[in-house]
């Protein structure tokens, strides 16, 4: 008798679609037809996740709901036995199209088919999987844009299709998942002018866009979204002021508003309307106006990252007094320091022991530094105070630090170049050119072997340039020129 049901299983599957017609009464057949047409659609299936698939293994007692137990497939729900709850198969390597069938899967919760290299469409009969809770798509080749049918999931809480290759716009009928949680869209190719609408999605505590190309204002209804914990708007075409209600949400941690066309000022209260700031980024956009002091009122921060606009005035004095700043990246403004005073903010950071990333280069910063920079975090990994008016030597304690990146350039410093400098481990560039900087060129920079760029050039340098520098073997740019030095390049 079992081998008989067996084979009789076994023919099933091989002729599944034709025989599940004329059987899908007795055997629950529409999941099953769902997950056959499924992985009918599967092109390429390398690591063979899908074979269990096709087995009906030794169960005979509920042969019907043996695919509840494939790879993946899971079936826990005790009102309905036999019917898919779960299918997840995330970085499967999977290669193939998402059979619409899957919208016959009506008690689905979970769909995770991320990480996986699926292309064509999206399945606009998803939208009848009224149940779906979590749909995670990301980081495959989708095409076309997201459907509209989607809203009648009227319970979905996590939408993350990020990482693929979607167009058009983000449909209205979205308006309807008042329980969404979690929307990502990330590096995508969707557009949209006037996502005002979104801001009735109140539930939302992950609002993720960037990477697409989204243009027009960011809408002041976003302010709507008090639970808002994550807001990343990084990398489009957004224009205007960002609206006050955003900068009062004050649960968020994270807000990425880099890389795009806004303008405006930061709210001075900053510092006390999101006191729970940990990343803050308005990189490479038009802001002005002054830094708020009270960022130095939020003692989450870590990242401060305001490099590229147009602020102006001094750098608040206080603002690592916290002492958690990991990035701080304040180059490229029209920030000034001009009496000693206005330099205490260098003096403040000596609290963040952890800070990585040091840049207020391409600003106004007259005057000399404080303390020495070897002084601050011994993480230090990213210097770049290159472009300011800067006085004094070069610290000779330099190399404790585990520099990857050192930018001193079109500064007025002097002295001689730290003999030690040889003795910084892992560092990729250096560029001190156009400053005061007199001596010879140390031998011990030639021990840098994985020096990418060296650029000492415009410079008072003399003597001869080190043979040594011939050993530095991944060395793409070299600029010693505008100095008093003789000799050859190695
Ligand atoms: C079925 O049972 C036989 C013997 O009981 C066993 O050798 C075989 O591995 C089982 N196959 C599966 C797919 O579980
Ligand atoms: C299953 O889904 C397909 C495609 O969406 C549809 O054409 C078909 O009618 C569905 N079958 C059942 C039994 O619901
Ligand atoms: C979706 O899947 C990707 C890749 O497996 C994962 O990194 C991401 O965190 C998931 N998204 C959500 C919202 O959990
Ligand atoms: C999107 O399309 C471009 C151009 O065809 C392709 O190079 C890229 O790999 C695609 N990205 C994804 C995530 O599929
Ligand atoms: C909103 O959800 C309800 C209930 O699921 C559904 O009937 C309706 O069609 C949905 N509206 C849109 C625009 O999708
Ligand atoms: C955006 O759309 C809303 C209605 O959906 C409308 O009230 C508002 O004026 C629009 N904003 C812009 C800038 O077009
Ligand atoms: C958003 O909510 C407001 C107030 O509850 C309502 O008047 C409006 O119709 C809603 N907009 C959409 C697109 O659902
Ligand atoms: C929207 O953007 C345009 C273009 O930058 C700007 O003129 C307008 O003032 C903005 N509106 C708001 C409310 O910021
Ligand atoms: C900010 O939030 C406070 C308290 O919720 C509210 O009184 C105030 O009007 C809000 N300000 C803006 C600009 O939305
Ligand atoms: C905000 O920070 C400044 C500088 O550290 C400090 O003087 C001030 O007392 C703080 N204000 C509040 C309300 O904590
Ligand atoms: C932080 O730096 C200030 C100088 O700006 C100093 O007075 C204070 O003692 C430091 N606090 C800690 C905890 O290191
Ligand atoms: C270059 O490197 C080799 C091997 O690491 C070493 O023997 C030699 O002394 C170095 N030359 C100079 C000029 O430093």
């Amino acid at each position: 008798m079992a081998i008989k049901w067996q084979l009789w299983m076994l023919s099933l599957i091989k002729h599944a679609l034709l025989l599940l017609t004329a059987t899908s009464q007795t055997i629950n057949g529409d999941d099953l037809s769902a997950l056959l047409s499924f992985k009918s659609l599967i092109r390429n299936d390398p690591r063979q996740v899908l074979s269990s698939w096709d087995s009906i293994g030794n169960d005979t007692n509920m042969p019907a709901h043996v695919f509840c137990r494939w790879t993946g497939v899971s079936c826990n729900n005790c009102r309905h036995p036999g019917r898919v709850t779960t299918l997840r198969l995330s970085a499967a390597g999977l290669v193939g199209t998402i059979s619409p069938q899957l919208g016959n899967l009506t008690l689905l919760r979970v769909l995770d088919l991320s990480a996986n290299s699926l292309d064509g469409d999206i399945p606009a009969s998803l939208g009848s999987c009224r149940k779906l809770h979590t749909l995670n798509l990301s980081r495959n080749h989708l095409l076309g844009s997201m459907p509209a049918d989607l809203g009648q999931s009227s319970k979905l809480a996590i939408f993350d299709a990020g990482y693929n290759n979607l167009t058009g716009n983000v449909p209205k009928s979205l308006s309807n998942l008042t329980t969404l949680m979690k929307f990502i869209i990330k590096r995508n190719i969707i557009h949209g002018k006037n996502l005002s609408w979104m801001g009735n999605l109140t539930s939302l505590t992950h609002f993720v866009l960037d990477g697409n190309r989204f243009t027009g204002n960011i809408s002041e209804s976003f302010g709507k979204m008090a639970n808002l914990i994550y807001f990343n708007v990084r990398d489009n075409q957004l224009e205007g002021h960002v609206p006050l209600p955003i900068f009062n949400i004050s649960c968020i941690r994270f807000l990425d508003l880099g890389f795009n066309r806004l303008s405006g000022s930061i709210p001075l209260d900053i510092g006390f309307k999101l006191p729970r700031i940990n990343y803050f980024s308005t990189i490479a956009n038009h802001f002005e106006g002054i830094i708020p002091p009270t960022f130095s009122n939020t003692s989450a921060i870590e990242s401060l990252l305001l490099r590229g606009n147009k602020y102006h005035d001094t750098i608040p004095r206080e603002i690592g007094i916290h002492g958690n700043l990991k990035f701080f990246a304040l180059g490229d403004n029209m920030l000034q320091a001009t009496r000693p005073s206005d330099w205490e903010f260098f003096t403040s950071l000596a609290n963040c022991s952890s800070l990585q990333m040091l840049d207020v280069g391409q600003n106004n910063l007259a005057g000399a530094m404080p303390i020495s920079i070897a002084n601050l975090s011994k993480e230090l990994n990213w210097i770049d105070l290159g472009g300011n008016q800067i006085i004094g030597t070069i610290h000779t304690d330099l190399w404790k630090l585990k520099l990857i990146f050192l930018n001193l350039s079109y500064n007025l410093l002097t002295g001689t170049l730290p003999p030690d400098i040889g003795r910084l481990p892992s560092i990729n560039y250096i560029y001190i050119s156009h400053n005061r900087i007199t001596g010879q060129i140390p031998e011990s920079l030639g021990n840098i072997s994985q020096l990418s760029s060296l650029d000492l050039s415009n410079n008072l340098l003399y003597g001869s340039v080190p043979v040594s520098l011939g050993n530095l073997t991944e060395l793409q740019k070299l600029d010693l020129s505008v100095n008093a030095l003789t000799g050859q390049i190695p």
